[in-house]
């Protein structure tokens, strides 16, 4: 049995029960096991660039789970152009756009888990012909974003698009402490910024204290 880490039991709480199941940039290979033992997928498409770290996740997987998955040394979703349920996690955010822009045909869902600029996969979701369900931040030692996303129309305001959805409409923990940090840090910098820099400051620390409120 696999035990996931917090950040990886999260995600896999978020992906919903499916035909064939692709953990895109699946490096370890840990959430398609846990799929397929769960099962909670039929198949499983397992793929990554790297055709040694895809090694690691066949290795894991072959065993127990042989001609239950197909592993695939692809770019983005190159490998997976038939899955239902896609996962994209652990990868930059620039990473995660260049990806859903890299194919004609995307999955039905999304669960997309980014490291940083959270606000370019927004975007592309949106253009792409996404509905996001969820668009939250979690922490798990740090903080992350996870946006799921299914096959239908939406519109971002721009504030949503910086901060995420569900951060701005409910206000959870874990964003309240990321944005309070973020607060914190800035007024320390303000201290000792040169003066071109202050108004910058300043008006950074105007948009983070007017979101909290
Ligand atoms: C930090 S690991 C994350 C592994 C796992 N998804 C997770 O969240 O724990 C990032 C993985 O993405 C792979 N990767 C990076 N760019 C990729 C791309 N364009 N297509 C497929 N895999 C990619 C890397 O080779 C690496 O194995």
């Amino acid at each position: 049995m696999i035990v996931l880490s917090k950040r990886l039991n999260i995600i896999f709480d978020r992906i919903e029960k499916c035909g064939v199941f692709a953990d895109v940039g699946c490096d370890h290979g840990y959430i398609a096991y846990k799929m397929l033992e769960e099962g909670k997928c039929d198949r499983a498409i397992i793929t990554d660039i790297s055709a040694k770290c895809l090694k690691k996740a066949d290795n894991l997987l072959k065993t127990r789970f042989a001609g239950k998955y197909e592993a695939i040394v692809a770019d983005g979703l190159k490998g997976a152009p038939y899955a239902d349920e896609v996962l994209i996690a652990g990868m930059g955010g620039e990473v995660i756009r260049d990806i859903l822009y890299g194919v004609d045909h995307l999955p039905e869902r999304l669960v997309l888990q980014p490291m940083k600029n959270p606000e370019k996969v927004r975007r592309a979701v949106v253009e792409k012909g996404y509905f996001v369900e969820r668009d939250y931040t979690f922490k798990a030692g740090k903080f992350y974003d996870l946006i799921v996303a299914v096959k239908g129309r939406d519109e971002y305001s721009e504030e949503e698009y910086s901060f995420g959805r569900d951060n701005i409409r409910e206000k959870g923990d874990a964003f309240i402490e990321q944005i309070s940090n973020k607060i914190e840090k800035l007024k320390r910098a303000r201290k000792t910024a040169a003066e071109e820099n202050r108004e910058d400051i300043e008006k950074r620390l105007c948009v983070l204290e007017e979101i909290l409120k």
